[in-house]
């Protein structure tokens, strides 16, 4: 069984985890470690002594795309991660294998406390303590599917969390139903679960289809699930912590300011209310910290966005190769073949359709461009591109759902292939022998 705990294992048996042993506070102070540490070796950190805890703290350990590429099992150079990340989700969407493994005998679980969690507080001007890695998984009573998604939540009390939840995701349109019927939502609040889980949670599938499906294929087998000690709700045994509540209907409290993916504060806002009603945990448990807008949030939420893409545009062209979205969902970068004049322009209006909440900037390159660099990517706009003719704004068309400026109305698609039939003035320079050259070999060592 895939766990949290196995995975920060493998890593650590390749070296890229780091152990901080001296005392470390939850407020602030983890957080800037994990921050710098991101910055500069971007290894997963964990932390054996926060100051109130007898749990230990991971962070940063889906913060790299060499990571990720490693757990959704990217062949090679020439397999794009978008592309073998749309490999498990083909899978799901048809699933031929059972993914779950119901009634499993349950591994020992510890009962515990929200206020017992080493639950890290992020930035400057945060509300609060959150929960930032927590994955509501809920089964829709209509359909008998599961939904997961993240949700922050800011600890109030042992028996109170604030979640952000916004309108446009499943988990907001399946409580809107229970609230229609004036019936509190049962929900299990994931922390620290397997590599799968994690993806899928980053993953938005057609309402059909089931989540855990996806997490069982990136995991590589059926996920062992086991009834939960108070509500009796389904939950994977992997699942290190499992708060199990009610999101109460009808009960909006505030929430927030919070330092967000943008990189920016969101106001105090009115969020719901998640009745905690039992807290458990396995004996051994780590806790994920997870700072949101790092490494840890973009590089997943990048791959599933580029994959959602790709998967929209290798449906009706040929010549896609690579799609990478950078430094934010906000942007993608497309890497193309061209295969007939006026290809990059049709590619740029589909891949705005393909995601209308974050295709803000779209731009499409040639496969001699590094797409994961946006220097090239600058590069060939400035040198392959009109600008009064390959630069495309679309008015007034919404975009990020919570926006009430305005801010990100409107797309720019920019068109940064070679002029089509011209590619022999465009050919890049090199220099015999570059890639034979041994420096060490050279200055004697
Ligand atoms: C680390 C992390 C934190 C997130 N926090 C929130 C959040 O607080 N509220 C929210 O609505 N979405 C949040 N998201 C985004 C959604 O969980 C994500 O888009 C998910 O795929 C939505 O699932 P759905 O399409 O099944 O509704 C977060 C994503 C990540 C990766």
């Amino acid at each position: 069984m895939r766990t949290f705990r196995n995975e920060v294992q493998y890593w650590r048996d390749r070296g890229d985890v780091i152990d901080i042993r001296s005392l470390v506070d939850r407020r602030f102070e983890a957080a800037a470690i994990t921050a710098e540490i991101q910055a500069t070796s971007n290894k997963i950190v964990v932390f054996h002594n926060l100051r109130g805890s007898s749990m230990s703290v991971v962070t940063n350990l889906y913060g790299s795309r060499e990571r990720l590429r490693a757990i959704i099992g990217t062949q090679g150079h020439g397999d794009a991660p978008c592309a073998s990340f749309n490999r498990h989700v083909d899978r799901c969407l048809s699933p031929i294998m059972p993914f779950v493994l119901r009634d499993q005998t349950p591994s020992e679980r510890r009962s515990t406390t929200v206020s017992e969690l080493p639950v890290l507080t992020y930035h400057e001007m945060d509300a609060g303590p959150y929960i930032t890695s927590g994955i509501i998984l809920v089964k829709d009573s209509a359909s008998g599917i599961h939904n997961l998604s993240f949700h922050r939540a800011l600890v109030v009390s042992d028996a109170e969390l604030r979640l952000s939840i916004g309108p446009r995701h499943d988990l907001a349109a399946i409580q809107r139903n229970a609230e229609e019927m004036g019936l509190a939502l049962e929900v299990a609040f994931l922390v620290s679960v397997s590599a799968g889980i994690f993806l899928a949670a980053c993953t938005s599938l057609p309402r059909h289809s089931d989540e855990l499906a996806l997490a069982a294929s990136i995991d590589g087998a059926p996920i062992p699930m086991r009834r939960s000690s108070a509500l009796g709700l389904d939950v994977p045994i992997a699942a290190d912590i499992v708060i199990e509540g009610r999101i109460l209907p009808n009960e909006r409290r505030p929430e927030a300011p919070f330092g967000e993916w943008m990189g920016y504060y969101v106001a105090e806002k009115q969020s719901h209310v998640l009745e905690v009603v039992n807290v458990d945990c396995a004996p051994d448990s780590l806790f994920h910290g997870l700072i949101c807008g790092s490494n840890e949030d973009l590089r997943p939420l990048e791959l599933t966005t580029a994959a959602r893409i790709h998967r929209a545009l290798a449906q009706q062209f040929d010549g896609i190769l690579d799609v990478v979205c950078f430094p934010t969902m906000l942007c993608t970068a497309i890497r193309i073949r061209q295969a007939h004049e006026g290809h990059a322009g049709q590619v740029l209006l589909a891949a705005i359709a393909a995601h209308f909440m974050y295709s803000k900037v779209c731009i499409v390159v040639d496969e001699d461009v590094d797409v994961y660099d946006l220097g090239d990517v600058m590069w060939a706009y400035a040198t392959r591109a009109r600008p009064d003719k390959r630069t495309h704004v679309l008015s007034d068309i919404p975009g990020f759902f919570r926006d009430p400026h305005k801010d990100h109305w409107g797309r720019l698609a920019l068109d940064a292939t070679i002029p089509w039939g011209r590619g022999a003035e465009f050919a890049r320079k090199r220099i015999p022998g570059r890639d034979r050259v041994d420096l060490e070999m050279l200055s004697g060592r």
